[in-house]
């Protein structure tokens, strides 16, 4: 873990309510250049909402989002996109009638990465091969397997040449071989020195490529510590390990128990 100098990212008491459901409470979470953070916790804890706060996509309720040293709280997703963060999303919905090449174009372009044209599209085709999708660039992105279109979410990510790249359970409804692709892939992304948080079901992965874990439960952060620590942490095996694997030994294995 690299913990020199300034965060990366940065976030300060970060609450997100709907309504009267405080979906994110008082987030405080610092995550350093070239990190590779698992972000767990149960269905419905607030982790996705913490992607779409830290994209912009929904506007925190109080307090302050800052990345590579400049508050972007109130920045629009292009607009934190140009800066530099990149997410994917966890129901993957490529634009069904563009070619999978275009469809990493629009992302290259939508983060200014690439100007209109042969420029986004030769990017394209190079994010393309890296995630084992280039024979399938010209092809309709409708007619893409659920794990091909993950792959897609990575390519579109990475087009958009990102220094933080936030994955939304990429692997989730993959088997066993695309989870292994899929973890290799990541570990190629991180060496490229991008920085990587990572929404997790799958212990087996959090374990095998994360530097640090985060937890968020409730909407709160109740812990962070690297793997072997959260682990046996109990308050986050009260939260979520205990009730996924029944035990911290069988999570350490990845062997869900329902
Ligand atoms: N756009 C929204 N409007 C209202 N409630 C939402 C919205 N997005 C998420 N929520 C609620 O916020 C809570 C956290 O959801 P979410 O961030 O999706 O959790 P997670 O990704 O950890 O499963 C849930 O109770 C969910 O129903
Ligand atoms: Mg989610």
């Amino acid at each position: 873990m690299s913990a020199d100098g300034p965060a990366l990212l940065e976030l300060s008491g970060v609450t997100r309510q709907f309504g009267g459901l405080r979906a994110v409470s008082n987030v405080d979470l610092s995550i350093a250049r070239g990190e590779v953070i698992g972000l767990i916790g149960p269905n419905g804890a607030g982790k996705t909402t913490l992607v779409n706060v830290i994209t912009g996509v929904h506007r925190a309720s109080s307090g302050t989002v800052r990345f590579d040293g400049t508050d972007i709280t109130r920045l629009k997703p292009y607009q934190a996109a140009r800066r530099g963060i990149a997410r994917t999303f966890q129901i993957v919905q490529p634009f069904p009638e563009m070619t999978v090449a275009e469809n990493v174009a629009a992302a290259a372009m939508f983060a200014g990465a690439a100007a209109y044209g042969s420029e986004a599209n030769a990017q394209a085709l190079e994010h393309l091969r890296f995630v084992g999708l280039a024979d399938i660039a010209h092809s309709r992105a409708a007619s893409l397997t659920l794990a091909m279109r993950k792959r897609l979410e990575l390519a579109k990510g990475l087009a958009m040449r990102p220094k933080l790249l936030l994955l939304d359970e990429v692997n989730a409804g993959l088997n066993a071989t695309e989870v292994d692709h899929a973890l290799h892939l990541i570990r190629a992304i991180a060496a490229r020195g991008i920085t990587v948080l990572i929404i997790e079901h799958l212990m087996k992965v959090v374990l095998s490529i994360c530097t640090r874990v985060v937890v968020l439960h409730h909407g709160e952060l109740i812990a962070t510590g690297d793997t072997k620590s959260i682990v046996k942490d109990p308050r986050v095996v009260a939260a979520y390990l205990g009730r996924r694997y029944g035990a911290a030994d069988s999570a350490l294995r990845g062997v869900p128990n329902g």
